[in-house]
């Protein structure tokens, strides 16, 4: 069976290539994924993307990749933009599934302001990958397909 991997993108991420153009660079959400769908495919993996600037969307979003039904994922790759440092919901929605889920950022959210070093989300996820541009969603895509081979 081909693996299913399910990418969310949480506020602000639709904004990508015209937002802090000096912190997340040049390149569109849609480039990215683009990018990011042909990798896994050729990694045997398919990859199906949402974004939204909602919290509940995420959450039912986390909540779909665990039932069975068109919406259900193997693992989930999560940028859950600023709802990562305060989101309790979406934290509650990854504890509450049995889905491997990593936190992904493009920017290295540690070497950034204060409130963006503690997540929420962390914890409950299997590994985070943070400060690496574009690329971080490719690494985690690779942990995910490598963790569910
Ligand atoms: C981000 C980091 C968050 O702190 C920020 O709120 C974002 C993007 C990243 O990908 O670097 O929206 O998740």
């Amino acid at each position: 069976m081909t693996l299913q991997i399910l990418v969310i993108n949480g506020p602000n991420l639709n904004m990508l290539g015209q937002r802090e153009t000096d912190i997340y660079g040049h390149v569109t959400l849609q480039e990215i994924m683009a990018d990011l769908s042909a990798y896994a495919t050729s990694k045997g993996a398919e990859l199906r993307c949402v974004q939204s600037n909602l919290e509940g969307d995420l959450v039912a979003a986390v909540q779909a990749a665990a039932a069975n039904g068109a919406e259900s994922a193997d693992g989930v790759v999560l940028n859950a933009g600023a709802l990562t440092h305060y989101s309790i919901a979406l934290r509650d929605a990854v504890a509450a599934v049995d889905v491997p889920v990593v936190e992904t950022h493009l920017s290295n959210v540690y070497a950034r302001e204060d409130f963006r070093h503690r997540s929420v989300i962390a914890e409950v996820c299997v590994g985070v990958v943070a400060g690496f541009g574009p690329l971080s969603y490719r690494l985690a895509t690779d942990a995910l397909i490598k963790l569910l081979s």
